[in-house]
């Protein structure tokens, strides 16, 4: 595993180093846009580092230290012009910095759809990782990306750095202590706040990685998000904010009842949320594919998760657990388990 240092160190050579920079820029491009690496990134061979043919050239990769026996010792994402560096599903979940930029499509897809990335001025992302959502806005937009996790901090800023970024800052920070005081924009800016929080559901706190742990039902933080959203609804700036957040969520199809979007609207009012249900997206991601339609029923569901190679060491006893965890649920009336995206709008701006 690369450590946080080296992360570091790397951002600081490619700072001082244009040249190196850009020659890094185009190998780890060439690496990612290459049919090995894609093959590699949607199967099971991404529970290890992806071993570099001898065809590429890596000599900058090498200068920075990314390269380990053979391997890169970083996951690529290509979003836009953007190359994104975070961590593989290899290093350990307790300190990972989220590998996947599926969940940031999902939620751009929906602002395109409501026409909020050409709206925005400012961007607010709540739980930034390594930066993948804050990646879809160019120079010229105000981005904050604020994490809970110092290492996804050290990504962020060499992506900064990497992608030659300006007006974007990363913070320390825990979204159950709300903006921590870090917003001070001025009154009338278009801001967009988004957040992919950490959502799957687990039982315990080692069933699944920090990035992905939202507590039995999924909603642990998602309550804290809303709650610290409703807060900065009150200052000048978020007056005008619209809110997107996308999550797991337990409900029923049949009734379209589903518990995040009861939950944020009985922390920010009823009359300002809107959902949608992606029924295009798949709905859980297992050994790296998102195949399941959305919503689907949650026993079939919970189990097929559980048996994701890339979360799961011994898929049997995460299997049990899901087992008992969709027990529950269902006898408390949820049948269901969906990708919800829930959007805060400012009054008057609903439809
Ligand atoms: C599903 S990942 C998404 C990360 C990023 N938005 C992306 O798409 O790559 C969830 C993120 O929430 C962060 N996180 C976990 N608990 C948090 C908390 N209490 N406050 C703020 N961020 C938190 C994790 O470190 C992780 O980066």
């Amino acid at each position: 595993m690369i450590d946080t240092d080296s992360i570091f160190l790397a951002t600081s050579r490619l700072a001082e180093d244009g040249a190196l920079r850009a020659a890094a820029v185009a190998q780890l491009k060439a690496v990612c846009g290459s049919p090995a690496y894609r093959d590699w990134q949607s199967s099971p061979s991404q529970l290890r580092p992806f071993k570099l043919p001898a065809s590429f050239t890596v000599d900058a990769l090498n200068t920075l230290g990314l390269v380990q026996d053979g391997a890169l010792g970083v996951r690529v994402n290509l979003i836009g012009q953007s190359t994104v560096l975070t961590d593989g599903v290899w290093v350990d979940a307790r300190i990972r910095v989220f590998p996947f930029a599926d969940e940031s499509e999902a939620i751009l897809a929906y602002c395109r759809r409501r026409g909020l990335v050409h709206w925005a001025d400012t961007v607010i992302d709540l739980a930034t990782g390594s930066g993948h959502n804050l990646a879809f806005f160019g120079n010229g937009v105000r981005r904050i990306g604020m994490d809970i996790n110092p290492r996804a901090l050290a990504y962020f800023h060499c992506n900064h750095v990497l992608n030659e970024q300006t007006d974007r800052v990363g913070m320390l920070n825990d979204i159950r202590d709300g903006f921590a005081g870090v917003v001070g924009g001025a009154a009338g800016s278009r801001t967009l706040v988004l957040g992919n929080l950490p959502f799957g559901l687990a039982s315990t706190r080692d069933m699944l990685a920090l990035t992905s742990n939202g507590g039995d039902n999924g909603l642990q933080l998602q309550g804290a998000a809303f709650r610290a959203i409703a807060a900065f609804r009150q200052t000048p700036q978020g007056a005008h904010a619209h809110a997107v957040l996308l999550g797991y969520s337990l409900g029923n199809a049949a009734t379209k009842q589903w518990e995040l979007v009861d939950l944020a609207k009985s922390i920010v009012g009823a009359d300002s949320v809107v959902f949608d249900v992606p029924a295009h997206e798949g709905l859980l991601r297992v050994d790296g594919r998102r195949t399941m339609a959305n919503p689907s029923p949650l026993r079939p569901a919970l189990d097929m998760a559980g048996g994701c190679r890339l979360y799961h060491p011994d898929p049997v006893a995460a299997r049990t657990r899901y087992a008992a965890l969709s027990d529950r649920f269902i006898a408390q009336g949820f049948n269901d388990l969906a990708y919800v995206i829930v959007e805060i709008a400012p009054a008057g701006a609903r439809a």
